[in-house]
């Protein structure tokens, strides 16, 4: 077992994720608004994340490729499965578990922008700013975080830790 400790405890996630649901549901108040999650790292942060929003909303998810089984990025953003609603006119609100690079959320926005959407924007619950290759506007941020891989609370090595309640970090493998 590798040795693993607590970065942001569960308390932190949750109290800023009604923050953030505060102001989503302030924006979005008679518009028809669409989540986008971003599987697979982002389904806990979405369950928590629209169960805190007071206004109604649809939900989707995408599934992009990321790094495979090592912790640094390819770059490449495939996609795995797309979104299932049309889009054209709609509100999106992209829900994402960290951004890193900013390389997966730029080829996001640009791939929905495409599709004749009335906005697109961005909310994610961690961020690692230290980190960005591409600049990136992110509309609703979450906890700033430093260069550390993390894992837990959606977030995986190797495709394990995802079910931890708390943001962990690897101190030893
Ligand atoms: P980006 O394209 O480099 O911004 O990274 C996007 C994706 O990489 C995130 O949505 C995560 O799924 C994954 N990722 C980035 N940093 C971490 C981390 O510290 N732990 C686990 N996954 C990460
Ligand atoms: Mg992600």
């Amino acid at each position: 077992m590798p040795k693993i400790s607590v970065l942001i405890p569960r308390e932190e996630i949750q109290a800023k994720t009604e923050e953030l649901a505060r102001r989503i549901s302030e924006d979005y108040k008679g518009k028809d608004l669409l989540l986008v999650g971003v599987l697979k790292g982002g389904f806990m942060f979405m369950a928590d994340l629209c169960r805190a929003i007071t206004i109604d909303v649809s939900i989707d998810f995408i599934s992009v490729s990321s790094y495979g089984n090592t912790t640094v990025s390819s770059g490449v953003v495939r996609i795995l499965k797309d979104i299932d609603y049309d889009i054209t006119g709609k509100h999106i609100l992209i829900v994402e578990d960290i951004i890193d690079s900013g390389l997966t959320l730029t080829y996001l926005k640009d791939l929905f922008a495409a599709k004749h959407c009335a906005s697109v924007k961005v909310c994610t619950i961690l961020d690692k700013p230290s980190r960005r290759k591409v600049p990136l506007e992110i509309d609703y941020q979450g906890i700033v975080i430093p260069d550390k891989f993390v894992i837990g609370y959606g977030l995986d090595y190797a495709e394990k830790y995802r079910n931890l309640p708390d943001v962990c970090v690897i101190e030893e493998l």
